[in-house]
């Protein structure tokens, strides 16, 4: 399968902060943003990416991740004009999913928790075994529940025995949401994306909503909903008091447990994309805790 992150957007509510940068490029930690992103993909199996973004912006995440040779990946870069809406992956994303399935993650959605990789490479599962059967295999989008859902898309579902859990409902940013699962920034979409997308048309608000994309696959019947459990984390990096929160909250299990969070190196190590030796060599480019933790792994071996 194959990754799209949206990058781009003006970020306004960062302002004076994002006025002269990308907000996915700023540091969360001890990393740009956008390698949360990224390993979530990686995490997922997914080696292939293309990265939107603004044509201000684009140039600073090719010069930050190149063509993703260094781990072991293929990365490709494609301007978004105008910010016009999240389902716009898909129409500019289209010539290089090339008919095949496809998974969007937002470049300043953030995951951790136990049990993600399993959950992604499932939901990857999910969508390509439709393909082989000759039939959709669907989407897949997730859940989480939080105190305020009204700035999200919002998904209502009810549990079904056996089958798990069927989606009633989808609501972008709802004044009177009608659960408090939000849908976080991470979608597997089957083949027919690209298709949909282009059919959509513009919100009240003038996007290309991704929440109308999803809405198609609920008419189909193939829209799975999964849920993230209360002890797993979805940050937000909306304002400039969450993206504190994040970096914080990063330092805290990094510096707790040694392990580094979204090091895209070490998962492109642990998924045997890169060899030990190769690893070893990113690690002493850099001349950083970070570089010092890259070399510490090469050293004590898989
Ligand atoms: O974070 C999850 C939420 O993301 C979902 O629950 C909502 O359903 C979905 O619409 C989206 O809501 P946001 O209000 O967060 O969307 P926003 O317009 O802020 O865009 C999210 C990110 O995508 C942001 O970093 C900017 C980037 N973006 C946005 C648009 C509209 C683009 O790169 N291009 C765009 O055209």
């Amino acid at each position: 399968m194959k990754g799209i992150i949206l990058a781009g957007g003006s970020a306004t509510r960062l302002y004076p902060l994002s006025k002269a940068i990308s907000k996915q490029i700023m540091p969360v930690y001890d990393k740009p943003m956008i390698y949360y992103p990224l390993s979530t993909l990686m995490l997922a199996g997914i080696r292939e990416v293309l990265v939107i973004s603004t044509p201000r912006d684009l140039p600073m995440f090719e010069e930050l991740l190149g063509d993703g040779s260094r781990i072991g990946m293929k990365l490709s870069y494609k301007v978004q004009e105008v910010p016009n809406g999240l389902a716009q992956a898909f129409v500019l994303g289209k010539d290089f999913l090339n008919g095949e399935p496809g998974c969007l993650i937002l470049g300043d959605n953030m995951f951790y928790g136990q049990h993600f990789g399993r959950m992604l490479k499932e939901a990857v599962a999910t969508v390509e075994s439709g393909k082989s059967k000759e039939e959709s295999g669907g989407a897949v989008i997730f859940g989480y529940e939080v105190a305020d859902p009204r700035a999200y898309g919002v998904v209502e579902f009810k549990e079904v025995t056996g089958y798990g859990l069927q989606v009633i409902g989808l609501e972008e940013k709802p004044a009177e949401p009608k659960s408090n699962y939000a849908v976080p920034g991470l979608y597997f979409y089957d083949e027919t994306v690209c298709e949909k997308a282009a059919n959509l048309q513009p919100s009240a608000r003038g996007e290309y909503e991704i929440t109308d994309l999803n809405k198609l696959y609920l008419a189909e019947g193939t829209l799975r909903v999964k849920l993230f459990s209360r002890g797993f984390a979805w940050l937000d990096t909306g304002n400039c008091d969450s993206l504190l929160e994040a970096g914080n909250f990063i330092a805290t299990i990094q510096n707790r447990q040694g392990f580094y969070v979204s090091c895209i190196e070490e998962i492109a190590w642990r998924n045997g994309w890169i060899s030990t030796e190769q690893l070893a060599l990113l690690g002493k480019e850099m001349k950083t805790a970070y570089g010092r933790y890259l070399e510490r792994l090469a050293a004590k071996g898989r």
